[in-house]
């Protein structure tokens, strides 16, 4: 069977349906939700790709910067275990915990609307068994108010993901340079630089859309590598340090910004000098304290007319009765 075709026969293990019927099935769905164009989900993502969208990702931690970037039209937020070094200094992302992540996804839950809302599992919190990794996953969509949950790694992954899909958890793929495999890799290397390796990416981008993931991060890969899976998967492939042909791109919001303390990767543009800024701002204020010309009287509260002059009249006859 050409490979075509043979993508269109319905394979229930691998829930394809023929193209038709899931087209139609998308359109009922935007239907029965109202705008379509309001609020992100799996379903727009896919869309996107199909018509050739390209989809803005940016991570986000805290309910400020979550807001600002849902106001700012970004189609998705990740709540990435980066916030690991970003937001809590450690070295890596391995030590961040359930309840940290959970914490973090909660206020970034307050601040985006539209946005699709993805939080990333940290590592060990699928790892040890199916059921805890089931467990940990749900918490995310109950507890946090996630809209799909991220995991690391490719084929070996592929059967979690496919319980997690089935259990009404819409999955986030990533694989290529998958930061919590740190010490697997011997460092955060560029993965898929051997003829051997871009066929056990195109396997894993591969088994990760067949077990049923909404759409996949690429990150660390060649540009030809992230093009090719990018052109052979139906889901959308979401770039980063991947190349321009991906489906969409994604950022640390604190690279974006110029808020890191180490020099940047080579895919990394800076939007801002945000660093400078806060860091111009703490000495400033820091100086104004002590000189004194911080706080000025117009930045002090006064008392009422009468009550300061009540005040007055009393230390005057508190004054004269010590006399
Ligand atoms: O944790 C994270 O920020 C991520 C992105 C780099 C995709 O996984």
């Amino acid at each position: 069977m050409a490979k075509r075709e043979k993508r269109k026969a319905y394979n229930p293990r691998h829930r394809r349906y023929p193209r038709d019927a899931e087209l139609h099935w998308r359109y009922i769905v935007s239907i029965t939700t109202g705008d379509f164009r309001a609020k992100i989900t799996a379903t727009t993502l896919l869309e996107k790709k199909q018509r050739g969208e390209i989809i803005t990702v940016l991570t986000a931690y805290d309910y400020a910067s979550a807001r600002l970037e849902d106001e700012a039209g970004i189609d998705m937020v990740l709540v990435g275990d980066s916030l690991a070094q970003v937001m809590l200094g450690y070295e890596n992302t391995l030590p961040v915990t359930m309840q940290e992540m959970l914490h973090h996804t909660r206020a970034v839950r307050r601040g985006v609307k539209r946005a699709f809302l993805v939080a990333d599992m940290p590592f060990a919190s699928f790892h040890i068994s199916q059921r805890e990794s089931l467990r940990n996953a749900a918490r995310f969509i109950k507890e946090a108010g996630a809209e799909a949950v991220k995991i690391e790694g490719g084929e070996k992954r592929a059967r979690l993901i496919a319980r997690m899909v089935d259990a009404e958890i819409p999955v986030v793929g990533h694989i290529g340079l998958t930061p919590q495999s740190v010490h697997a890799m011997g460092g955060y290397k560029v993965q898929g630089k051997t003829l051997k390796a871009i066929e056990q990416l195109m396997h894993d981008a591969l088994a990760v859309e067949r077990a049923g993931a909404c759409c996949i991060v690429l990150e660390g890969v060649p540009r030809e590598v992230a093009a090719m899976i990018t052109h052979e998967l139906e889901i959308p492939t979401i770039g980063i340090g991947a190349g321009p042909e991906c489906d969409g791109q994604v950022l640390v919001f604190h690279d974006l910004l110029g808020l890191t303390f180490a020099p940047p990767a080579k895919f990394v543009r800076r939007y801002a000098d945000v660093g400078a800024v806060i860091s111009n701002a703490v000495h400033a204020f820091k100086d104004d304290v002590k000189s004194g010309a911080y706080p000025s009287d117009a930045e002090s509260y006064h008392l009422p007319k009468e009550t300061l002059a009540a005040l007055q009249e009393f230390g005057e006859r508190k004054r004269a009765v010590r006399v």
